[in-house]
């Protein structure tokens, strides 16, 4: 991808005998919902290490509302789930990895219920939700809609049983060491402890998606694509990268943080309306509300253009306020915040960025193709989406990948040898000019770039424009040396908003949330599938 000069393999210099070590059989990078079920399911093998850039709740998982889809509800349901998400993937979903992950949700979701984890129910039976491209209810949740925290905090509860499981916060991962195309741990700065190696016989990595390159998203400040970045310079393969989803409704209140109003709440009955208090999706779409998410996202911003406002709004006044309390309860608590009662006013709400569907390439136990290199959860891609995400397919899919994902790390550690010691390894220290630059101007500068350029609609010139602005930011801001993860952060996110743009650049055709407004329909012909791209090359190959 790099056309000037090849990127450095690691974001620092470093000498592995200058820093302190630790060794563990399985290293976890990310504890959201990936991370921690890959730990717990590797800690029936042996030793497991934690490393987790913030506090171990800190990520998309806790911040999740809908829910997980499962087929739990009804005896067609296995199959009806499978037919939604290919519908909804627009031909690009590999079938067998779908049938994989919905046939063994129920049984991940019964263990989380056996671990403690309550979801909402009635006389005993669990209640279902519905969401956009979903046919049937079949979404489970919990507290209304703080369905990712109960999950976060039943997971770290369990995770905390395992006494040969270690959790480490604070923990900012900076590069995958790996020699000869097999991973041998990470080089990571605590932040009181500095810096440190932790080498692992199995390295798994789940440390979340992309959201934060974007302007406008939904995702918590630590979802900044580290892994993904990360991987790329140890050479792992990304695959469909150009595949951003946008969730339509979030909250729309300048100086308020772009917090989710659940799907689940059209679900329920919410209408879209614009500022003349006109339902529009009926005009769109037979599904109105409940379209796929790209669909909605691209038609809200449609009516935005055309009624000139700034967002559209929620409407959920008919639905009632003690049923609105009694399913969305966190909902009405944030918008109460800013004095919006939603039994009775309207909630001001346009897209953002909120699902990266691409990701690190993997088969359906996580494996890379780097030996003793797992992704699993959102920085993975295992073709389980395809070109669009069904809502809440994405912690159904952390609960069974992070599984495989632990298990299968953890069965691989009795095919190596016992004994194991540090590597040495010195990178070297030459790079360009230190003086300072100022991170976060670049990163806004970034981020907003991104939004305009690469966001809902895509056009050859926009995106042509965004590739030579980011290779012009790449000259200076790859070559310097960062000592902190803001400085870290913003190279992964220059890196990845390089991939995706130059993935979106080649693929001419509209697909799932990939809209070209100069290719606006599906061209199955030349572009039924999947986008890879690694260090040193980008080749597009058949599903
Ligand atoms: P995360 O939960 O994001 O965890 C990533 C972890 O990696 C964190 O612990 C983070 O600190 C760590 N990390 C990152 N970088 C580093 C680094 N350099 N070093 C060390 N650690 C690092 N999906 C659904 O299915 N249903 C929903 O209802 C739903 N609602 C959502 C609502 C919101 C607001 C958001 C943002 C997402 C929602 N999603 C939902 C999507 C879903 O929550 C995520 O895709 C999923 O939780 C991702 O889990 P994960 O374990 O892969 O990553
Ligand atoms: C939502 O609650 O709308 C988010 C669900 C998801 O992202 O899957």
């Amino acid at each position: 991808m790099e056309n000037s000069s090849r990127p450095h393999r690691y974001l620092i210099p470093f000498d592995t005998s200058d820093v302190p070590h630790i060794f563990t059989d399985v290293l976890v990078i990310g504890s959201g919902v990936a991370g921690l079920r890959a730990a717990i399911e590797a800690a029936e093998y042996g030793e497991v290490l934690v490393l987790s850039k913030d506090t171990v709740r800190e990520g998309s998982t806790g911040h999740a509302q809908g829910g997980v889809a499962v087929a739990m509800n009804g005896a067609q349901s296995v199959q009806s789930h499978i037919d939604d998400t290919l519908d909804v993937g627009c031909g690009l979903c590999d079938e067998s990895v779908v049938r994989t992950i919905i046939s063994e949700g129920p049984e991940r979701v019964q263990e989380l219920i056996r671990w403690g984890a309550t979801f909402d129910s009635e006389d005993g039976e669990l209640l279902f939700a519905r969401e956009g491209g979903h046919t049937h209810r079949r979404i489970v949740h919990a507290r209304g809609d703080a369905t990712g925290a109960e999950i976060e905090a039943t997971l770290v509860a369990e995770a905390q049983v395992h006494r040969n499981i270690h959790i480490l916060e604070h923990s900012c991962v900076i590069d995958l060491i790996s020699e000869d195309g097999v991973c041998h741990g990470a080089v990571f700065q605590h932040s009181t402890k500095g810096m440190m190696m932790a080498w692992s016989r199995q390295t798994i990595l789940a440390s979340g998606g992309t959201g934060r390159i974007f302007r406008e998203t939904t995702n918590p400040p630590v979802v900044t694509g580290d892994g993904i970045a990360m991987a790329f310079r140890a050479g792992a393969k990304l695959m469909d990268l150009e595949f951003v989803q946008f969730h339509p409704t979030t909250l729309y209140i300048a100086g308020a943080s772009r917090a989710l109003i659940s799907e689940a709440v059209r679900g329920e009955g919410g209408a879209l309306v614009n500022k003349n208090g006109e339902r529009f999706m009926t005009k769109y779409h037979p599904d109105a509300e409940l379209a796929p998410r790209d669909i909605v996202s691209r038609n809200i911003l449609q009516e935005m253009k055309r009624t000139a406002d700034t967002n559209v709004y929620l409407d959920l006044t008919h639905i009632g306020r003690e049923t609105l309390a009694k399913r969305f309860p966190m909902i009405m608590g944030l918008c109460a915040e800013f004095d919006i009662d939603i039994a009775q006013d309207l909630i001001p709400v346009r897209p953002s960025a909120h699902y990266t569907v691409g990701g690190i390439a993997t088969d359906l136990h996580g494996q890379t193709n780097i030996e003793g290199l797992y992704a699993c959860g959102e920085v993975a891609c295992t073709g389980f989406h395809g070109a669009n995400r069904l809502g809440s397919n994405s912690l159904l899919e952390g609960l069974v990948m992070g599984m495989r994902a632990g298990e299968a790390a953890g069965n691989f550690l009795h095919r190596l040898s016992k004994s194991f010691g540090p590597r040495h390894i010195k990178y070297p220290a030459e790079r360009g000019h230190q003086s300072d630059i100022d991170i976060s101007d670049v990163e806004i500068s970034l981020r907003s770039l991104m939004w305009r350029n690469v966001g809902i609609e895509r056009h050859k010139d926009t995106l042509d424009a965004a590739a030579e602005r980011l290779e012009f930011w790449q000259t200076y801001v790859m070559e310097r040396t960062f000592d902190n993860p803001a400085g870290w952060q913003l190279q992964n996110m220059l890196t990845l908003a390089r991939a995706i743009v130059r993935l979106a650049q080649a693929r001419s055709e509209t697909r799932g949330c990939h809209y070209r407004s100069d290719y606006p329909d599906r061209d199955d012909t030349h572009w039924q599938k999947h986008s890879f791209i690694d260090r040193n090359t980008q080749e597009m190959t058949g599903v």
